[in-house]
């Protein structure tokens, strides 16, 4: 019987989704660190030489005859040549006034700015960097504050920036596959030691209650524990259940074994008819209590053995013969003959003292219901598969019945007046499904009941 265990999430689930959620997030944090640090360089680079350029316009205006002369310097201009052939505008202020160059520039600058004064700009539909700077010529006889405004788109620059970000984006995928792909490790690596010890708990025996003592983990060790006290007590209480049952049933049948003598012994000294039909009462009922103590215990100790199989290898041959031996008297006294059909021995693993008292049982109901003066066949068969049948003489299975007889306490309409309590039958079924076999109940053609317990 399994339970069923209610779940609540998955261990692995939420270690893959938090480890890497984490990885996506640093994946992201990179490829934006990346693309930031990028811009900023690639930003610093072009202002370095339009600061550059600047400072050699400005250095090429001088004051002659009492105005301002600035031939535009060539390596000032051929400093800025990008391979995206970006282009290229300025404009020349005198005293903050126009003088010369691209006037849409003046628009919007500082003029007269102190030191070099960067900032981005639309221009012409295209983004540019813009820097702005200016000299104080000092001439014989007046003084004229020069300004340059030079601007310089950005398309080189962009296409610098969509590669470092197709990079970088690259790198942050490698990055989330890796990282991914250690999670699942990791992931695997730590719920394995959890199915390490799943295995080893299915994988026993159900009667091997030793404790764990494999290392696991410290982070399992709690829970090992635990397992291994509830073990200890498992073993302890079956230990006390098998002893409890032994018990009750010496103490139950022993003083009802003495009971019977006693009522038996009187019955003979006693003369009254009434007296006699009383006691002959008491006996009858003595027989059916001791009756149905015996099988319950039976039954609750097979219960107990069923749940935790000890197989032993054993002769089925040598086992039925034993028991033929022991019921033999008992079939003498009502003149039946007990027939037992095998080959030398079929060997079979599992619980002798089970299969014995599911044998005993068969054997007593072929004696009880079964006819006096007949026989009873007991057959052993080792084919496919191992095969017990014990058939009788008697009237048979009550056909409507034959399905619900080997439910507990169910005893057929032909058991009236026989001493039973319905177990019979029940105890065979359960020791058979314990060893991974089936009963099966039929009635021969001839008259008669047969049970096939096949192995
Ligand atoms: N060989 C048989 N021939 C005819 N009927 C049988 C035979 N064996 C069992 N039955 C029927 O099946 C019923 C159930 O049998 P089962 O052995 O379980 O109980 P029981 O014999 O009545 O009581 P007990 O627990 O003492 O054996 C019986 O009451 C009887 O009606
Ligand atoms: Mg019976």
């Amino acid at each position: 019987m399994t339970v069923k265990v209610a779940f609540s999430g998955s261990l692995r689930n939420r270690l893959v989704v938090t480890l890497i959620g984490g990885a996506a997030l640093l994946a992201l944090l990179l490829f934006f660190a990346v693309r930031s640090y990028a811009v900023q360089i690639a930003q610093s680079g072009q202002d370095s030489i339009l600061e550059a350029s600047v400072t050699s316009i400005l250095d090429a205006a001088a004051i002659r005859n009492g105005v301002i002369e600035l031939d535009l310097p060539y390596s000032a201009l051929s400093m800025l040549n990008t391979v995206a052939d970006d282009r290229v505008f300025y404009a020349i202020l005198e005293n903050g006034e126009f003088l010369s160059g691209y006037q849409d520039l003046v628009g919007q600058t500082d003029l007269m700015p102190s030191g070099f004064l960067f900032e981005t700009r639309q221009i012409r539909d295209s983004s540019a960097r813009v820097v702005s700077a200016n000299r104080l010529l000092i001439g014989a006889d007046r003084r004229i504050k020069v300004q340059v405004i030079l601007a310089q788109t950005q398309d080189a620059l962009s296409e610098t920036l969509s590669e470092i970000s197709r990079n970088a984006a690259l790198f942050g995928f490698c990055f989330f596959t890796l990282v991914a792909g250690l999670s699942f490790w990791a992931t695997k690596n730590t719920i394995g030691q959890l199915d390490k010890l799943t295995h080893s708990v299915t994988r026993r025996g159900p009667h091997d209650l030793r404790p764990f003592t494999k290392p696991v983990p410290r982070e399992m060790a709690p829970l090992v524990t635990s397992l291994n006290s509830l073990m200890m007590r498992l073993e302890q209480s079956f230990a006390q259940s098998e002893d409890f049952i032994a018990e009750a049933a010496h103490r139950v049948r022993t003083p009802l074994a003495t009971v019977r003598s006693y009522a038996e012994a009187t019955l003979q000294r006693v003369d009254k008819e009434e007296n006699r039909d009383a006691m002959r009462a008491m006996v009858k009922a003595i027989d059916e209590s001791s009756r149905a103590a015996g099988q319950l215990l039976d039954h609750a100790m097979i219960t107990f053995r069923a749940g935790h199989l000890e197989q032993h290898p054993l002769d089925l041959v040598e086992l039925a013969q034993d028991l033929v031996l022991r019921l033999t008297p008992i079939a003498d006294m009502k003149d039946l003959k007990l027939e037992l059909d095998s080959p030398q021995s079929v060997p079979f693993s599992g619980d002798s003292v089970l299969l014995q008292n599911a044998l005993r049982n068969l054997i007593d109901n072929a004696m009880k219901y079964g006819p006096t003066e007949s026989s009873v066949e007991i057959s052993i068969s080792h084919k496919e598969a191992v095969q017990i049948k014990v058939c009788d003489f008697g009237p048979g299975f009550p056909a409507h019945e034959i399905d619900t007889l080997t439910k507990r306490f169910q005893r057929g309409e032909n058991a009236k007046g026989t001493i039973g309590s319905g177990l019979g039958l029940t105890i065979a079924r359960d020791v058979i499904e314990a060893h991974g076999g089936e009963i099966q109940l039929s009635n021969r053609s001839g008259g008669g009941a047969c049970v096939t317990l096949s192995l």
